[in-house]
């Protein structure tokens, strides 16, 4: 039997103690949830909770961001484990001893279960701190959920300042419990923002030739979009343009004087960006200026793409397996969706994993940000084994 393997078994021990605690710290987050950039109950219950632990140095990078330092006694990397604590602005439509009371909010990403199980990994390993190369750092961040994102704030602040490696993690509905989804390269997309305003001339909708259609034209600029990605990009980098919303008018026999046009670009090419946004004004300038009308063009750059380092994500992986075998391993696939994490990624290598926590028996398959999303609490310890597990393997 490897040493590895001897060591692993003890801190299962450890885990397996802290267990209904990080339940019940989770369904504490879950009754109480706090919108981004607003998590003051919850910072103050993460931090009077990571006080209780001992052996670790705690700061308040920002008003609602935690961050724990463990400096252990021999020299070594840095690593920083980050976990989101902001809830969404949803009405919770479960029914549980510990729903919502926080009418309008809910957490229905799983961030009550991340917040939960990172003050469990800090809580094992603050016990072992003896046994700790180098520093971990417990990062606790506020307003993931809005753009531009409390990850960037964090990094401001100096919270990744020395760190070598790191990790965080998502539960993950779509993904079944005891699985854990990891993969190197590219994950998660970077979701760029955009805003069009097409000014014609309003008029009577029976004289349509005194007007100057904003509809007519905002109809034909989106059509137009749909080119870039299908003629303009690559077939084989992946992007996504999407027009959400397009408002114009107020009455049928009036021809409004503009529309608005708005939606997101995802890619996980942050260099097609500045092509891409070139090719939208291009479109939106020539179809506006054709038809007589004229054009306001705004493009947000997103949050950078999460891609994940090969080494760590192999770490990760090798952790996954030692734990509890080949079938628990999950090919994590690439998605359109948006993670501020790979603004802590852009300073320090390191990888983002998916835990499984969907269960249909339990009915916590319902999709994130649905109003009964609901985690299989049993993945919960699965994620602080894997950071405890990883952290030690990282630091190595
Ligand atoms: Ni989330």
């Amino acid at each position: 039997m490897s040493e590895i393997k001897v060591i692993q078994a003890d801190y299962s021990h450890l885990i397996e103690k802290v267990k209904d605690e990080v339940i019940a710290w989770r369904r504490y987050f879950h009754k109480y949830p706090e919108l981004s950039f607003q998590e003051e109950k919850t910072s103050q219950f993460i931090f009077e909770t990571l006080e209780s632990f001992g052996n670790l140095i705690l700061s308040r990078p920002t008003k609602t961001s935690v961050m724990a330092r463990l400096i252990g006694p021999h020299p070594g990397k840095v690593l920083a484990i980050r976990a989101d604590i902001d809830a969404l602005p949803i009405q919770e439509e479960n029914s549980l001893s510990y729903s919502s009371e926080n009418p309008g909010v809910m957490h229905a990403c799983g961030h009550d279960g991340h917040a939960a199980m990172l003050l469990g990994t800090a809580k094992v390993l603050s016990s072992l701190q003896h046994q700790i190369k180098g520093e971990i750092r417990f990062l606790f961040q506020h307003g993931e959920e809005l753009a531009p994102g409390g990850a960037q704030e964090m990094v401001r602040a100096g919270v990744m300042d020395g760190v070598d490696l790191v990790i965080g993690t998502h539960l993950w509905s779509p993904l079944e419990t005891g699985k854990i989804g990891v993969s190197s390269g590219p994950l998660m997309a970077s979701p760029d923002t955009f805003s069009i305003t097409v000014t014609g001339l309003g008029g009577h909708a029976g004289l349509p030739h005194q007007t100057v259609d904003a509809i007519a034209i905002g109809a034909q600029v989106v059509s137009n979009l749909q080119h870039i990605v299908s003629r303009n990009v690559d077939p084989l980098d992946s992007v996504v343009l999407s027009i959400t919303k397009f408002l114009g008018g107020t009455a049928m026999n009036i021809i409004p004087n503009s529309v608005e046009i708005a939606g997101t670009v995802r890619h996980f090419n942050t260099e097609l960006r500045a092509n891409i946004r070139e090719w939208m004004e291009r479109i939106v300038k020539g179809i506006t200026e054709a038809h007589g009308a004229s054009y306001q063009f705004t493009y947000w750059d997103g949050v950078d793409p999460v891609v994940n380092d090969e080494k760590v994500a192999r770490v990760i992986e090798e952790t996954v397996r030692e734990l509890w075998g080949e079938h628990a391993v999950a090919q994590a696939k690439p998605n359109m969706g948006a993670e501020d994490f790979s603004a802590f990624l852009k300073e320090a290598p390191g990888a983002f994993f998916f835990t499984g926590s969907g269960n249909r028996e339990l009915g916590t398959d319902f999709p994130h940000h649905h109003p009964r999303f609901n985690i299989d609490e049993s993945a919960l310890s699965n994620g602080v084994s894997m950071f405890v597990h990883a952290a030690f393997k990282l630091l190595d």
